[in-house]
């Protein structure tokens, strides 16, 4: 099934609870909630609190992703907060099957997110324990930046190597999607889609819906 998860970095902040429930109405599937935290990306987002105190305000999937340096110490508070799916990025983990395990035993799906330059062949044995990959079509860190064109064909080599396995990964694709390339990323096998400034700027109805249609 395709998704749209819209990232609430993009939002109104003073306005939150308004911007989430106007993406909830207007049909968007996840909240796509960015944890950054000043170490392994260079800007600090927002954390627990934030989660916990927008937690009622909607049914919809929290769609946690963290870019923190050692993410396993999150995972409790995360799961805590409400979160449903919870992505950590490759790059930051260590010992990443046993941050995989933490989030399955906590009852969360697990995600892994890949950085546009990391290579898909570290997901080869870990990939079997996922219930989604989150490939950045951006460097993370910031909202509004423009996608990265060779995230295209990673997205088709994952897709390509999900399918050789016969196992059943959504592949999520989070940085600079649009209105005008949301096909494009669809085409080559992504199916959750995350949008930030595509959405929140301008009329968020209209966005949703129009993202939508497409994905539809
Ligand atoms: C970037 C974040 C993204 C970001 C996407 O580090 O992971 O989720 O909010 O924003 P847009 O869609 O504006 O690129
Ligand atoms: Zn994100």
């Amino acid at each position: 099934m395709n998704c749209l998860s819209p990232s609430i970095l993009a939002a109104d902040i003073s306005r939150l609870g308004e911007e989430i429930k106007c993406i909830d109405e207007a049909g968007a599937h996840y909240v796509h909630i960015d944890i950054m935290d000043g170490h392994f990306v260079p800007t600090i987002s927002f954390g627990a609190p934030l989660m916990k105190s927008i937690r009622g305000l909607t049914e919809r999937v929290f769609d946690v992703h963290l870019m923190v340096k050692e993410p396993a110490r999150l995972v409790k508070e995360m799961v805590a907060c409400g979160a449903d799916i919870i992505t950590v990025h490759a790059e930051s983990c260590v010992h990443l099957d046993r941050t995989i395990d933490k989030i399955k035993e906590r009852g969360a799906k697990a995600s892994v997110a890949l950085n546009p330059a990391t290579d898909l062949s570290c997901l080869e044995y870990i990939l079997p324990k996922l219930d989604m990959v989150l490939l950045m079509t951006v460097n993370p860190g910031y909202g509004g930046q423009k996608y990265i064109p060779y995230a295209t064909q990673k997205i088709r080599n994952l897709r390509q190597m999900i399918e050789e396995r016969e196992l059943d990964i959504d592949i999520e694709v989070d940085g600079g999607i649009n209105l005008y390339n949301v096909q494009e990323v669809l085409n080559a096998g992504a199916n959750i889609i995350v949008a930030g400034s595509a959405v929140f700027r301008g009329d968020k109805v209209a966005n949703v819906e129009e993202f939508l249609k497409v994905m539809r």
